[in-house]
């Protein structure tokens, strides 16, 4: 099938599958200047099915290069699936770590029986050409009190000596991550569990990442019971700081900040780049939301990835901020007035200057942001249930004496990513409007400086 003959316009600017499904971003890196952006991926599936990994490779963020499958199930240690995974990167070559999922066929709870986790190496130097599978790590080398979910490795290099976290499930169904050692990357040796009482059953995708010299540890935890202001989704995703140094100490967790406030955000994982930054990719879906069949199956594919982000460290209030990486304003084609957005397919709109009072701002006739100077808070809603595709509504509380000082929102097609305060906030949402309806921006309350660019797309060989 053609791209033409879809009933929604694919999106411009953020990576998706051509057909099928994508979920988490895996294996990011950067090897002798190309940018490699691997991702879980059912290539004929867009509800979902057996787990390959996919590869887009990119050296400006620009122009990316889709090289279909990298990976997939061809081993007994992986049948059910190549899970997610990292790469590291040594000696001009990438050391992929996954997980090999399998599944029993038989009458299993899957949580305690019925199920295997095998961490796998291979190694590429292309992203394109994999070596063989080695299996390194199997269940009964992962610690007596975790069940059978266990997964996701992440690996870094400290002072030396290699550390991998992996996400848990423990028996008494609290989430936890754990770490392993390891001084030649193949053979990993248990260290220490981390972990924070009342934090969910299950943690995924944990990534431990430094900025600026400050630890942090990513999770994707599930089973958070929601509140009006947080964990609004079935699952998070967020990051603890830290005074500790948790590769030494998994007692050592501070406050946990949730990444993103909107309905499609997920499973993100960090790298940093060859010029030192620390970029962030998360998945735009969100598994098992009652909200979780996108109209794009019609058109034979499901998700996205989030923009590439930078993570920069916030001395002041000690949090991240997420920005999108510098390249991206590469997009910018020219400067527009507000009333020709409606003859834009993409635009980003850049506004500072908010007084102090109530302001509104609707996008393409059924999404609006308003500000309530009342309850000090931001609502994000979709007031059209086809536009949102089932989504609803997301809230975001200011901190005590914050304002609203800047928003950079960046409309796709088929998504939108909002930047608030300098990224200190992030919105991420998905929505479907079918190709003849026109893009649509208006205003309300105070906005001393409003900015709107057209934007080009990305240009992409699929
Ligand atoms: C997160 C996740 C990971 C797993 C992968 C399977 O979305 O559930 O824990 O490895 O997706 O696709």
């Amino acid at each position: 099938m053609s791209l033409k003959d879809n009933k929604y316009l694919t999106p411009r600017f953020h990576l998706f599958p051509k057909s099928g499904w994508l979920n988490d971003p895996n294996g990011l890196c950067q090897l002798g200047g190309i940018h490699h952006i691997f991702f879980q991926y059912s290539p004929d599936q867009p509800k979902g099915g057996e787990k390959t990994w996919g590869h887009y490779s990119t050296k400006d963020f620009i122009n990316y290069e889709f090289t279909g499958v990298f990976m997939k199930p061809d081993i007994p240690e992986d049948a059910s699936g190549v899970y997610s995974g990292c790469a590291y990167v040594e000696n001009d070559t990438m050391y992929i770590y996954y997980t090999g999922n399998v599944k029993h066929a038989g009458d299993y709870d899957y949580i305690l029986d019925g199920r295997e986790s095998n961490t796998t190496l291979v190694t590429s130097e292309d992203g394109i050409n994999a070596s063989g599978k080695r299996v390194l790590l199997r269940s009964q080398n992962y610690p007596d009190s975790l069940t059978l979910h266990v997964r996701d490795p992440k690996v870094l290099c400290h002072d030396g000596i290699y550390y991998m976290t992996l996400g848990a499930r423990t028996k008494k169904d609290e989430g936890c991550a754990i770490v392993f050692k390891s001084k030649d990357k193949i053979n990993w040796d248990f260290s220490h569990f981390i972990e924070k009482a009342d934090y969910g059953y299950m943690w995924e995708c944990p990534d431990l990442f430094y900025v600026d010299g400050k630890q942090f540890l990513s999770i994707s935890p599930q089973g958070l019971e929601a509140q009006e202001y947080c964990f609004q989704n079935i699952y998070q995703s967020g990051y603890f700081n830290t005074d500790k140094d948790l590769l030494l100490d998994g007692q050592g967790l501070g406050e946990f900040t949730e990444w993103d406030y909107g309905f499609d955000f997920y499973a993100p994982q960090t790298y940093v780049d060859e010029k030192k930054r620390t970029i962030l990719i998360a998945w735009m879906g969100m598994p098992d939301a009652e909200y979780g069949h996108d109209a794009s199956i019609e058109d034979g594919w499901q998700h996205m990835l989030t923009l590439p982000r930078e993570l920069v460290y916030d001395s002041e209030t000690g949090k991240l901020r997420q920005l999108p990486i510098e390249e991206i304003k590469g997009l910018r084609d020219k400067k527009i007035d507000i009333k020709d957005i409606e003859d834009t397919e993409i635009y980003e709109l850049d506004l500072s200057d908010f007084g102090e009072n109530d302001f509104s701002i609707q996008l393409n006739k059924g999404f609006d942001i308003k500000f309530s100077k009342l309850k000090h808070d931001l609502v994000f809603s979709f007031t059209d249930k086809e536009l949102g595709c089932n989504r609803t509504c997301r809230k975001l509380k200011l901190a005590d004496g914050e304002r609203v000082e800047n928003m950079k929102i960046f409309v796709d097609t088929c998504s939108i990513e909002i930047f608030i305060n300098d990224g200190i906030y992030t919105y991420t949402t998905k929505y479907f409007k079918a190709k003849e309806i026109k893009n649509w921006v208006s205003f309300e309350g105070s906005i001393e400086s409003i900015k709107a660019y057209s934007l080009r797309p990305f240009n992409i060989n699929i």
